[in-house]
């Protein structure tokens, strides 16, 4: 059976439960830190009777920014973060999202419902051909894969481990549209990013009753394009401001993506209406 003919139950229920953990990688900076801030604004809209509570748990390596962002948190919305400081690719900065969630698990009372959105990615080197590639590049290889694909598995599993008892889940994995498109220079990126679609394709095969997205951002203007735009074989295209979405545009619509919530689940939807994949065809 296809996994998208498998209904899921939440599909029907509001983003935020009663008590929501959320936790989002990649919230230093870009369009995670926007995601952050959109999603804290209108968990506040929300819940002008005070009977919600949200958690954030907010990762990635710059430790200022995101302490400065829960500060801002705390004061804006009142909304509590815990911080998971260092590289995705560090095995120790994996047992402290462990021991986190394990932390938060033993919550009384405990959280009804729990999301974890997988945001943080980094690009490679765009100048980089398919043939410039050797022997002497296996470390780096898998270095890339090891970031953006590897982590991405270990982080879900050990999230859907320990919050079992938590029966409402859902996991966002923020994809491209190079997941299924080729650009010149871009080989790894592509790579990384259809094997987390594939990894999300398993995730909903096999675990029906968790709400699942992919979504895919459109070309932003953050400091992963900056690259892209000084030097790259597709510097016409992003040194066009033109080209460019700011994280604002592309996280309403995010933010409006999950306020609905009618999207079939393990969709793939991007900024510009991509439903599903095979609409592209
Ligand atoms: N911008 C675009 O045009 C575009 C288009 C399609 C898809 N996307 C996707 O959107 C997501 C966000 O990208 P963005 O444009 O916002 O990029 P960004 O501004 O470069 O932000 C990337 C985020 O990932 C974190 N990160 C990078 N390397 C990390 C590591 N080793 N360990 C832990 N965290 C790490 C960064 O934080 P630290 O540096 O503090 O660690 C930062 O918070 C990515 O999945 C990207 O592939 C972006």
């Amino acid at each position: 059976m296809a996994s998208q003919e498998i209904p899921c139950n939440d599909s029907k229920q509001e983003f935020f439960g009663k008590k929501t953990c959320c936790v989002i990688t990649g919230a230093s900076k870009g369009i995670g830190r926007t995601i952050v801030v959109e999603l804290a604004k209108w968990f506040s809209e929300s819940n002008s009777d005070d009977s919600k509570s949200l958690t954030l748990v907010l990762s990635a390596r710059d430790e200022a920014a995101l302490n400065e962002l829960a500060s801002n948190l705390r004061s804006e919305h009142g909304i509590e973060s815990l911080v998971v400081k260092g590289s995705l690719d560090d095995t120790g900065v994996l047992e402290s999202f462990e021991q986190t969630f394990e932390k938060l698990s033993s919550l009384v009372p405990p959280f009804d419902k729990v999301v974890i959105i997988h945001n943080a990615a980094s690009l490679g080197d765009p100048k980089q051909l398919v043939e410039g590639f050797s022997s002497h590049d296996l470390e780096q290889i898998d270095g890339y894969l090891r970031l953006n694909v590897s982590s991405v598995i270990a982080l879900n599993g050990a999230f859907l481990t320990k919050f079992a008892a938590i029966e409402q889940k859902a996991v966002i994995n923020i994809t491209s549209l190079l997941a299924i498109q080729a650009m010149k220079g871009t080989s790894l990126y592509s790579i990384g990013k259809a094997a987390r679609e594939a990894y999300i394709r398993a995730l909903v095969c096999e675990n029906p009753k968790v709400r699942v997205l992919n979504y895919s951002p459109g070309p932003v203007q953050t400091d992963m394009v900056v690259p892209l735009a000084n030097d790259s074989h597709n510097q016409a295209f992003f040194s066009n401001k033109a080209n460019l979405l700011t994280t604002l545009q592309t996280v309403t619509k995010f933010v409006g993506i999950l306020k609905e919530n009618t999207f079939e689940n393990g969709a793939t939807v991007d900024y510009f209406g991509r439903l599903k994949i095979e609409d592209n065809n």
